[in-house]
C-alpha cells in the first residue's frame, strides 16, 4: 500500500456533503474551496454522489474530491472510477480493506472501539475516521486511544460543530475533523454561496 495521506494537511475540516440536486455540485463546490476548505467528502447517500465527484472533479480545479459513505467494494470502485481522490467509510469490512489495498487511494475506514482500531491496524491502516464521534466518547474517547494506540490517527465526524471542532482538533492523535456543518441544506436550495464560503473560511481558520 503505496497511498498518501498528505492531503489531510491541507485543510483542518472535511465537508460531510449530501447532493441533493446535480446542478448544487459545482458551485458548493466552489463556495468551499474559496473559503478555503478544499477536501471534499461526497457521499454516495443520494443519487447525484457519483456524477456530483465527476463535475466537481472536471470543474472545480482548486478541489480535492473524495467519497464518504462507502459500505462495498464495488462503490470504491465507482466513486474512484468517478474521480474519487480518497474513501471514506462509516465502519469497515474485509472486502473495503482488500479494495484498498489494492489500490493506491487514500482509505479511511470507521472505528470507535478499540477491537475496531486493531482490527483497522493489523490490515495497515493507522488513520481512521472515528464515527460517530459525540455517541461514542467524544474527544475524550480520543484521548484514551493515544496511550494503546499511539500509532493511530483519527478523523472524527458526527456532532462535530464549530463550537466543539477546536477541542477535537488540539488532540495530538487528531488529523482532521469532518462535519455536514459546512454545507446547511437551506443555504444550498436557497444558493446562498457567500454564506457558505464565509462557513468555510471559519472553518478553514482552526487549527489542526
Ligand atoms: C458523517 O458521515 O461523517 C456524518 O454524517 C457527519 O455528521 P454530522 O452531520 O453530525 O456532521
Amino acid at each position: 500500500m503505496t497511498a498518501s495521506y498528505d492531503f489531510l494537511d491541507t485543510s483542518p475540516v472535511i465537508p460531510v456533503i449530501a447532493i441533493e440536486a446535480i446542478e448544487h455540485a459545482v458551485p458548493l463546490a466552489e463556495a468551499l474551496v474559496a473559503g478555503g476548505i478544499v477536501n471534499l467528502e461526497v457521499t454516495l447517500r443520494t443519487q447525484h454522489g457519483l456524477d456530483a465527484i465527476r463535475l466537481i472533479n472536471e470543474q472545480v480545479p482548486g478541489a480535492n474530491v473524495g467519497v464518504g459513505t462507502v459500505c462495498s467494494a464495488a462503490e470504491f470502485d465507482a466513486a474512484v472510477e468517478a474521480g474519487a481522490s480518497f474513501v471514506v467509510s462509516p465502519g469497515q469490512s474485509d472486502e473495503l480493506f482488500e479494495r484498498a489495498l489494492l489500490t493506491d487511494v487514500p482509505f479511511l475506514a470507521g472505528a470507535v472501539t478499540a477491537t475496531e482500531v486493531m482490527a483497522a491496524k493489523s490490515r495497515g491502516f493507522n488513520i481512521l475516521k472515528f464515527f460517530p464521534a459525540g455517541t461514542s466518547g467524544g474527544a475524550a474517547a480520543i484521548k484514551a486511544f493515544a496511550g494503546p494506540f499511539a500509532d493511530i490517527q483519527f478523523v472524527p465526524t458526527g456532532g462535530i460543530k464549530p463550537e466543539n471542532a477546536q477541542e477535537y482538533l488540539s488532540l495530538s492523535n487528531v488529523r482532521a475533523v469532518g462535519g455536514s456543518w459546512l454545507t446547511p441544506g437551506d443555504l444550498i436550495k436557497g444558493g446562498r454561496w457567500d454564506e457558505i464560503e464565509a462557513i468555510a473560511r471559519q472553518a478553514s481558520s482552526l487549527n489542526a
